[in-house]
């Protein structure tokens, strides 16, 4: 059992989760990190991670992961970073429950149950940071994202009671409200939306065609995205902070949601989020 400090990192395939991993382990934290597909496996342990299979809506997976990794600690687990996930995306209307079901497994009962296996080993040593990678669309909807931002909303909501519960206990809860970060989120919710979303046949069809350009050109174009490492940068404050915040918002756009949510009537912020998307 090594000194280091510890911590669960997951969906570090790519994206947020493959930075943070990597500059946390540069950082000198021992990093658990978890992936799908064998080649990212062998790609992180190649980088002197710790890498194992996880796969959220797998419950056997979750299970295994956690076995594995406080046996290599001898029972004990400073942090989680619950950072995977995918975006379904599609209008309300053209959703069917199945596509909502495998968006929740996935973003949050997944999270969930992960979650509640580390919470009492942190209970037994007094101790820990669990950290959820929530976005700016789980505090403000915008429109053809409504099962993502539904299963955004509800880890803001789990994990802010679990947040409560927790007080006094040495244990800090903390979520992350990206806007947009550089990442594979776009292109790997491609495969979502044409399984589940009859989008030829949608009255939305027309909003589809852009909608499916920008998932195959791998997202946004905006001069305002930016790169994992401004999301790293708080994650650092989470885990090492004294008073780690409730709340991390990045990026520009996300932090001006934030501030509209905060000054406008509901009314005034729903026409102007009705605009995005
Ligand atoms: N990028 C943004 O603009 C943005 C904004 C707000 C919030 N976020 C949040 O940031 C986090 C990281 O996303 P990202 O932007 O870095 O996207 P990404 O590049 O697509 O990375 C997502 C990661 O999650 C993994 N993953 C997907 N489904 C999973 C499942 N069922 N079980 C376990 N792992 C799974 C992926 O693994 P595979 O490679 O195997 O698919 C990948 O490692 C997510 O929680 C996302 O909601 C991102």
């Amino acid at each position: 059992m090594s000194g280091l400090r510890t911590i669960i990192v997951t969906g570090a395939s790519s994206g947020i989760g493959a930075y943070c991993a990597r500059a946390l382990k540069a950082e000198g934290w021992r990093v658990f990190a978890t992936a799908r597909k064998p080649e990212d496996i062998a790609g992180l342990e190649a980088d002197g991670l710790e890498a194992f299979y996880l796969d959220y809506r797998e419950p056997d997976s979750i299970a295994a992961l956690v076995e594995a990794v406080l046996a290599r600690t001898g029972g004990g687990l400073d942090a989680l970073y619950n950072n995977g996930a995918h975006a379904q995306a599609g209008a309300v209307e053209d959703l069917p429950v199945e596509a909502l079901r495998e968006q929740f497994e996935a973003n949050f009962f997944g999270w969930h149950d992960l979650t509640r296996r580390i919470v009492p080993v942190m209970r037994r040593q007094g101790h820990g940071r669990l950290v959820h990678c929530s976005s700016i669309l789980g505090l403000v909807p915008v429109k053809y994202g409504g099962a993502y931002a539904a299963s955004k909303h509800a880890i803001e909501g789990l994990m802010l009671c679990l947040r409560a519960e927790l007080a006094g206990s040495g244990i800090h809860v903390s979520l992350i409200e990206p806007g947009p970060v550089e990442s594979k989120i776009a292109s790997n919710g491609l495969p979502f939306f044409e399984r589940y979303i009859d989008h030829e046949h949608s009255v939305h069809r027309a909003e589809y065609s852009a909608q499916l350009a920008r998932m195959k050109g791998g997202g946004s174009k905006s001069r305002l995205k930016l790169r994992p490492d401004a999301v790293h940068a708080v994650l650092r404050h989470a885990l090492l902070s004294p008073r780690p915040k409730p709340h991390y918002v990045v990026t520009l756009p996300a932090r001006i949601g934030v501030l509209l949510k905060r000054v406008l009537p509901a009314s005034s912020l729903y026409r102007i989020l009705s605009s995005q998307g």
